[in-house]
C-alpha cells in the first residue's frame, strides 16, 4: 500500500475546521495591522536559499528538498518565506511602491527534510509577515506586538518571549572573532557540526542542540558586550517601546537564530505549557538589514517573523484550548421513495441558490437511519418527503431543537428560506 511521506500529514475533513478557524483569524489580524497578502511560488531557484538563508545553516546544508528540473536548473521547494518575499520585492521593484513601508504576509506550505519529532514536520504551513523599507525600532515593536496579539487572541497563556540583538555587521564581526578565540582551543570537545561552524558561522555554536549544556557555551562571550553604540541604542529603543506596550519579554544573550540573515533585533516565542515539551519554538523572527543587498537588491532593510500552524495547534492542545466546532447544515431532506429523492434533489438545488446549506440521503437508507444522519450533520431543520407531500406540494418543516413544525408549500421558496434563516440554530 502506498503511504503518506514521512513527516507529512493529511488534514482530514473532521479537523479542517480548526485550520480554517486559525487561518481566518490570521488573515483578520494581518488586516488589522495593515499587512497585505503576497503569494510566491512553491519552488524557487536553489541559489536564492543558499545565498539568502546562508550556506552554513542546517536548512541549506541538510534540509532542502532540491531537484533538477527538466531544463537542468536546480530548484528547491521553499523551506522558508523570507528569501522568496525579498526576491519578489527586488524583482517587482517594490521600493518604488507608493505604499511604504511594504508590509506583506504569507500563509503557505514550507518544506524541510528534518528528523521526525513531535512538532517537526517535513511539510508545514507557515504564516509569516515581512515589513520592508524602514529601519525604526517602532516597526520592530509592531512586528513583535502582532505576534503576541496572534497567540493571545487564541487564549494562550503559557508564552515566553525571548529577544536579543545581534547588532550590525561591524558588531557581528567583532563578536564572531571573540567566539572563535573562546571556542577554538577546546573545539575538539564539540560535535562535528560545531567544528565546522567555528569556521563558517561561529554564532551558530550557541544555538547547537547537542552542545547547548557545554560549560563553554554557558559562559561564552555575550553579544551585548560587542554591540557598538548605535546597535545598543537601537536595541534599547526596542525594549523601551515593548515596555510601553506592556509586552513582557526576557533578554536571551545566546539567542542567535538558525538563519544567517539576521541583524539587530532577533526574537523567539516559546510555550512553557506542560505537555508542549521539547517542541521548542512557536515562532521566530528578526531584522535582516543586509539581505536585500545580498540578493542584489536596493539598500533597504526588513523585519518579520514566521510561525507554523502545526505548532500553534500543539500549543492550543497543551493548554486545553478548543477551537469552536462549526455549525451544522440548515436543512436535511429525508426521502421515502425514488420519486421523492428526485424532487428532493431539485429542491436542494433551488435552496442552495438561496444560500441555504442543505443535504439529503443518497444511500437509500431507511427513514430512521436518515434521521440519524441528519443528527450527525447537525441539521437545524428537517423535511420528510414522501408520496403525499409530492401530491399536495406541501411539506412539514421541522425545527429539530424545539420540535416545532410548520406546513410550507415547496414552491414557496421565499417562505421556506425565510423560515430557515430566521429560526436556524
Ligand atoms: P524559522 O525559525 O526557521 O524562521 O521558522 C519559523 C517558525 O516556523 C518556527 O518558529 C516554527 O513555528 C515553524 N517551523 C519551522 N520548522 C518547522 C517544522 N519542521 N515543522 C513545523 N514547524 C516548523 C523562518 O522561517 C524565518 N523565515 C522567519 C522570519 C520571517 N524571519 C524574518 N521574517
Amino acid at each position: 500500500m502506498i503511504q503518506i511521506p514521512r513527516g507529512t500529514q493529511d488534514i482530514l475533513p473532521k479537523d479542517t475546521y480548526k485550520w480554517q478557524f486559525i487561518e481566518d483569524r490570521l488573515h483578520e489580524i494581518a488586516q488589522n495591522y495593515n499587512y497585505k497578502e503576497i503569494r510566491t511560488p512553491v519552488f524557487e531557484s536553489t541559489e536564492l536559499f543558499v545565498r539568502g538563508v546562508g550556506g552554513s545553516t542546517d536548512i541549506v546544508n541538510k534540509e532542502m528538498y532540491t531537484f533538477m528540473d527538466k531544463g537542468d536548473r536546480s530548484m528547491t521547494l521553499k523551506p522558508e518565506g523570507t528569501a522568496p518575499v525579498v526576491r519578489s520585492y527586488i524583482e517587482n521593484k517594490m521600493q518604488h511602491d507608493v505604499n511604504q513601508p511594504v508590509k506583506v504576509y504569507y500563509l503557505a506550505p514550507m518544506f524541510r527534510y528534518e528528523r521526525r519529532q513531535k512538532g517537526r514536520y517535513r511539510q508545514f504551513v507557515q504564516f509569516g509577515i515581512e515589513a520592508i523599507g524602514v529601519e525604526d525600532p517602532l516597526i520592530d515593536v509592531e512586528v513583535i506586538s502582532m505576534l503576541m496579539h496572534i497567540y493571545q487572541s487564541f487564549g494562550l497563556k503559557n508564552l515566553k518571549l525571548y529577544i536579543n540583538s545581534i547588532g550590525d555587521q561591524d558588531s557581528r564581526a567583532a563578536y564572531n572573532q571573540a567566539l572563535v578565540d573562546h571556542f577554538r582551543p577546546s573545539i575538539d570537545e564539540f560535535c562535528s557540526d560545531c567544528q565546522t561552524r567555528i569556521d563558517t558561522n561561529p554564532m551558530r555554536i550557541l544555538d547547537c542542540k547537542k552542545d547547548r549544556d557545554h560549560a563553554l557555551v554557558q559562559n561564552a562571550p555575550r553579544i551585548y558586550d560587542y554591540l557598538n553604540e548605535e546597535s545598543k541604542i537601537y536595541f534599547e529603543k526596542v525594549t523601551e517601546n515593548l515596555d510601553a506596550l506592556g509586552i513582557s519579554y526576557e533578554i536571551d544573550y545566546n539567542l542567535v537564530r538558525g538563519l544567517d540573515y539576521y541583524t539587530h533585533t532577533a526574537f523567539e516565542l516559546m510555550s512553557d505549557a506542560e505537555g508542549f515539551g521539547a517542541i521548542t519554538t512557536l515562532c521566530g523572527g528578526g531584522r535582516y538589514n543586509g539581505l536585500l543587498e545580498l540578493l542584489d537588491g536596493p539598500q533597504e532593510t526588513g523585519i518579520g517573523f514566521a510561525l507554523s500552524i502545526e505548532r500553534l495547534l500543539l500549543a492550543l492542545e497543551a493548554e486545553g484550548i478548543e477551537i469552536p466546532e462549526p455549525e451544522g447544515i440548515d436543512l436535511y431532506i429525508c426521502t421515502l421513495d425514488a420519486a421523492a429523492e428526485a424532487t428532493a434533489g431539485q429542491l436542494l438545488h433551488k435552496l442552495r441558490a438561496e444560500g441555504i446549506s442543505c443535504d439529503m440521503d443518497y444511500k437509500h437508507r431507511k427513514l430512521k437511519a436518515q434521521m440519524k444522519d441528519a443528527d450527525r450533520k447537525d441539521a437545524a431543520f428537517t423535511i420528510v418527503l414522501g408520496e403525499s407531500e409530492l401530491k399536495t406540494g406541501e411539506v412539514e418543516l421541522k425545527h429539530m431543537q424545539s420540535g416545532e413544525t410548520k406546513k410550507v408549500s415547496m414552491d414557496d421558496l421565499k417562505q421556506l428560506s425565510t423560515l430557515i434563516e430566521e429560526n436556524g440554530s
